[in-house]
């Protein structure tokens, strides 16, 4: 999956920046825009909201908010709130009401289904107010079953008010089922001691925990319960690992890419100073690539390298 900006038909999907805090507080404020969502107007702390939506990462559990821009203007926004098990996701959109009716909403939500699904995201969910027609037309649009109506549910605006649910699973993603079938890779990492391995991916690597899967209790473990042999997901920016325990010993070879040297450095830096054993800091390779190389407690190397610097 590439990086933002992606130009998606009309409209580019990019990350906020702090120069968009007038424009989105512009039509954040429209209580036309904001009939049926949850803030008022003018909207509270636009410039905290923008500089929180430009810190956040995209691909991390919690809310990422895209900008909509046509024409070099910010028309508008969608956020993704991906769970923490990473497999899950919810969508909100907004345009502005000066730029509606063209078509943006559906080629920016659209352009972000595809991100989300790309990153093996397996259903996103979307509710709307049952008024909101136009909300509801565009999720039917982009292919979202409609699966019920919450009656009386979400007190807005000083009235109680019916919420339409909505769910698009992956294999139903029309977008997808057109491009090409495989569409990420998740490698499953036997290890040994899965708990072993978790303390270093995670406490060493920074990697997060996105879920374990207890072969004891046949069902995944929250987060404060006990660490017990089985599997478990981590991750960390773009890349998705599973830890199977599975006698050892192993001895598998990890090619984690990254964009730049100064990236690779900066990874040096940061797990050295966590106190991580590198086995081979950061060299420019015969082959050309610079890169350095690290030992799990299997003894699975990972070799995380990127272009020399130029
Ligand atoms: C819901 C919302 C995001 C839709 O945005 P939008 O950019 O107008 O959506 P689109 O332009 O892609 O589609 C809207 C309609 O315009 C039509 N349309 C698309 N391009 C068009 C064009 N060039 N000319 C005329 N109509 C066009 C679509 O067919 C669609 O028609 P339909 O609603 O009858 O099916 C927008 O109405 C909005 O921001 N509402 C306020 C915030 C809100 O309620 N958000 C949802 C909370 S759940």
């Amino acid at each position: 999956m590439s990086g933002l900006p992606v130009l998606a038909g009309q409209v580019v999907v990019r990350r906020f920046t702090p120069a968009d805090v007038a424009d989105f507080a512009a039509y954040r404020s429209d209580p036309e825009v904001a009939r049926y969502q949850g803030w008022d107007t003018p909207v509270p702390d636009a410039e905290r909201l923008v500089s929180e939506f430009a810190a956040a990462e995209e691909g991390e559990p919690g809310w990422f908010q895209y900008a909509v821009e046509a024409g070099g203007e910010l028309v508008g926004d969608v956020g993704v709130c991906l769970a923490d098990n990473r497999m899950q996701a919810e969508v909100g959109f907004t345009i502005a009401r000066a730029h509606q009716r063209r078509g943006y909403a559906t080629e920016a939500v659209r352009c972000v289904l595809d991100r989300v699904f790309a990153a093996g995201v397996r259903r996103v969910s979307a509710e709307c107010d049952a008024r909101n027609t136009a909300s509801a037309h565009l999720l039917e649009r982009l292919g979202f079953s409609p699966e019920g109506l919450r009656r009386r549910h979400t007190w807005l605006k000083g009235e109680w008010t019916d919420d339409l649910l909505f769910g698009l699973l992956a294999e139903d993603w029309t977008s997808g089922a057109s491009g090409p079938a495989i569409f990420a890779c998740r490698p499953n990492l036997l290890v040994a001691d899965v708990v072993a391995s978790l303390g270093f991916y995670a406490d060493e690597l920074g990697f997060d925990v996105g879920w374990r899967w207890s072969d004891r209790q046949a069902r995944f473990l929250h987060d404060g319960e006990p660490h017990e042999p089985g599997t478990a997901l981590v991750a960390r920016d773009r890349v998705q690992l599973m830890l199977t325990q599975v006698p050892g010993p192993h001895t598998t070879r990890l090619h984690l890419d990254v964009h730049t040297a100064a990236q690779v450095d900066r990874l040096f830096r940061e797990w050295r100073e966590r106190g991580v054993d590198i086995a081979e800091p950061p060299v420019v390779r015969p082959w050309g690539m610079y890169e350095m190389r690290l030992h799990d407690p299997d003894g699975n190397v990972l070799r995380v390298s990127s272009p020399p610097a130029s």
